[in-house]
């Protein structure tokens, strides 16, 4: 039995979901620029090349926003489990839910892997990248999937 509340409130807070998301969605293509920025610096050679990266302190503005990512990811996951549970009484078992939250659990991975990365650790940098390159290209699935899901709660119902 779907929790009691009006219905023109669960309609409204069923978009917020899906405006957070894309805004994640460009959020995570700056984390992308902002860690191959902070390679460049890692791995340039010459004071030149290096000075103005240094000046772009790009690494530590990659953790910052990597660490708004994972926040806005596990609460966007759950906000979203929690709007289809109470529009329908229960979560659709379906593409959506379980890339969703196969996206969270990679990010959450990729995240605690940072103090082995910073302290040079090889193996949990390419971890790190391959995780997070994995969950981008779920993501731009999961924006098409999601517009689908819009589409139909705009659709009247029959
Ligand atoms: C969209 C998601 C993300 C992408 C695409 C991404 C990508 C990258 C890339 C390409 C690097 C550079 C690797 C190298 O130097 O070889 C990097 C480094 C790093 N990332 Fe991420 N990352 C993401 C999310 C996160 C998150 C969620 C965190 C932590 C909460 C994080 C923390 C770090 C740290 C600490 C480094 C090392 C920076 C350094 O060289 O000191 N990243 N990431
Ligand atoms: C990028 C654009 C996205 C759009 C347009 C979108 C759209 C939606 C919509 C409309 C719903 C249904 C809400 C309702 O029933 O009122 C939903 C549910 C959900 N979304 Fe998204 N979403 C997007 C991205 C994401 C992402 C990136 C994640 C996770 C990383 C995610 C995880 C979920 C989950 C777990 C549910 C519950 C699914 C269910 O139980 O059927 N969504 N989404």
């Amino acid at each position: 039995m779907p929790l009691e509340i009006p219905s023109s409130v669960a309609f409204g807070m069923s978009f917020v979901h899906p405006v957070l998301m894309w805004v994640l969605l460009a959020l995570s293509g700056y984390g992308l620029y902002l860690g191959i920025k902070a390679k460049k610096l890692r791995t340039a050679t010459t004071a030149e090349e290096r000075k103005p990266l240094i000046q772009g302190q790009f690494a530590q503005r990659h953790l910052k926003i990597g660490k708004t990512i994972l926040a806005v990811m596990v609460l966007g996951t759950l906000g979203g489990m929690a709007v289809t549970y109470l529009n329908n009484g229960k979560l659709f078992v379906g593409p959506h839910l379980l890339v969703g939250l196969g996206m969270t659990t990679l990010v959450a991975i990729a995240a605690s892997l940072t103090t082995a990365m910073q302290k040079g650790n090889l193996v949990a940098r390419k971890v790190h990248v391959g995780l997070n390159m994995t969950v981008l290209t779920l993501f731009l699935w999961q924006a098409f999937t999601g517009l689908q899901i819009v589409q139909k709660i705009l659709q009247p119902q029959a």
